[in-house]
């Protein structure tokens, strides 16, 4: 849709969406803000769900692609965790509002006992971009090695001697036989908006920003 498009179309907005856990636990709040799916998103194979009003739009998908969709326009709105967001950097989109939800640790962990000593480091993680400003500002020189998931086991497989990864519970590392060390952010749920958006849809944003706000527990 060109720009001219866009500001003259109805005042509906596409709402990117986090799949899985995020996804779990905003569906709830977004109930209370009033938008709906006009059929159940949970064990759907579906991608893309009109809602109830009939205004808007959710697009269920995978976390790192909602900063990507929200900054190129393709959605107004994004919902989202902040490790997504610093791992993507936090330009090309606005952060409007932290919605308390799925709270945990973006954390250094290593095998428990582990002597780490200060010499250069292998860190095992999908927070490429994350732990290497994290370790350049340590001054510690390290290697990093990227994977999709299960970081938990690069160490197990010495693969790396740490790794940068979420805790919650810490349920993962203490199967793992891992301990978690230093923090390197809090995380929480982020609703992120298009910087075009924000001006051309302004009220459409605002009141959807408004509505989940007051959803809030
Ligand atoms: C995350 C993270 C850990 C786990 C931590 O993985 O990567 O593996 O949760 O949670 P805990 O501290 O409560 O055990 P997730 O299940 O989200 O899957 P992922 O590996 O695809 O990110």
């Amino acid at each position: 849709m060109s720009e001219v498009d866009r500001e003259t179309a109805p005042a509906g907005l596409t709402i990117a969406l986090n799949r899985g856990r995020i996804l779990k636990e905003c569906l709830p709040l977004l109930d209370a803000a009033g938008i709906r799916p006009a059929e159940p998103i949970d064990g759907s194979r579906k991608l893309v769900f009109e809602t109830e009003c009939g205004r808007h739009r959710l697009v269920v998908m995978r976390g790192s692609d909602v900063p990507t969709y929200v900054e190129f326009g393709a959605a107004d709105v994004g919902i989202v965790g902040k490790d997504t967001l610093l791992e993507h950097g936090m330009s090309g989109f606005y952060e409007r509002l932290d919605l308390g939800i799925g709270r945990c640790r973006l954390m250094t962990a290593a095998p428990v006992g582990a002597d780490l000593g200060h010499g250069p480091l292998r860190v095992a993680t999908k927070f490429v971009d994350v732990a290497r400003r994290y370790y350049e500002q340590q001054g510690r020189q390290v290697t990093i090695i990227p994977l999709s998931g299960a970081m938990e086991i690069a160490p197990l497989m010495d693969l790396a001697d740490c790794i940068v990864d979420i805790v919650d519970t810490g349920n993962t590392l203490k199967a793992n036989g891992l301990e978690a060390l230093e923090t390197i952010a809090d995380i929480s749920t982020r609703l992120i908006v298009n910087r075009a958006s924000m001006k051309t849809r302004f009220d459409a944003v605002q009141s959807f920003i408004d509505a989940v706000r007051s959803a809030l527990p």
